[in-house]
Parts: structure tokens; sequence; C-alpha cells
């Protein structure tokens, strides 16, 4: 069970880079899922959240730097969303690393946040900085 079709519309910002780390998140995303629902170990969602916010912060930087180059106007609001979303991987990652197990809905809920901000402000961002790029 999935949370998105990675390849829906939808999820789609037209930059390459952006589309391309999205893709790679929302992957891993799915690999977290079924980790948690086999029900394997504790261990391995604690590495797939620890990949997963590995992965953000990493795409949130990448996004960031985008916004600073083409001197986005929402740079600032666009922060705040990343901020919020890395809470919530954090606060789902540290629970998990102190033996909390982590329930696929939690996942599910974090992973929709993310495909939230995809498809309203990464969507806005990525018009913007694609028209400053040419
Ligand atoms: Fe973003």
């Amino acid at each position: 069970m999935t949370t998105i079709d990675i390849l829906d519309p939808s999820v789609r910002t037209g930059d390459a880079m952006v589309d391309g780390q999205h893709r790679a998140i929302l992957a891993t995303v799915r690999e977290i899922e079924e980790a948690v629902q086999n029900g394997t170990a504790r261990a391995r969602s604690s590495y797939w959240l620890d990949l997963f916010r590995d992965y953000l912060i990493e795409h949130f930087k990448s996004e960031d730097a985008l916004m600073v180059r083409t001197k986005y106007p929402n740079l600032e609001r666009h922060r705040a969303a990343h901020r919020a979303i890395a809470i919530e991987v954090h606060s789902l990652l540290s629970a998990s690393q102190n033996g909390t197990v982590v329930v696929p809905s939690e996942i599910q809920a974090v992973a929709r946040l993310f495909v939230a901000h995809i498809q309203s402000d990464d969507r806005e961002m990525a018009i913007f900085t694609q028209d400053a790029h040419h």
C-alpha cells in the first residue's frame, strides 16, 4: 500500500532536479511503509527513517540553494514549511530509535505532508525558479 503514485502528474513540478529528488524520496517512503508493514525489526524502521531524514535534509538544501540563487520571494515561507516537515520526520525517527514502534499511519501522515508540500509550495516555487533560469 502506497501513499502516492510517484509518477502522478500532481507531484511533478517541472524542475528536473527537484522532481528527481522527490521521486527518490517518495520511493524511500514506499520502502519504509513496506518495512513497517512487514513488521520486520524496529531497527529497520529506524534505518529507513534515518535515510528518509537524510534525503529530505539534502533535498531541502538543494531547493533552498535554488530559491536563493533565483531570489525567490517566498523563500522564508518555504523554509518554514521545510522545517515543519523535518520536525515531524525527526520526531518519528527519535521515537523509533527510542524503541517506540512506528506504525504505518504515522509514516503515511508525514508522507502526506511532504506530498501536499510538493503539490502546493514546490510547484509554485518551480514555476518561479524555472522562469528565473531562462
Ligand atoms: Fe520544498
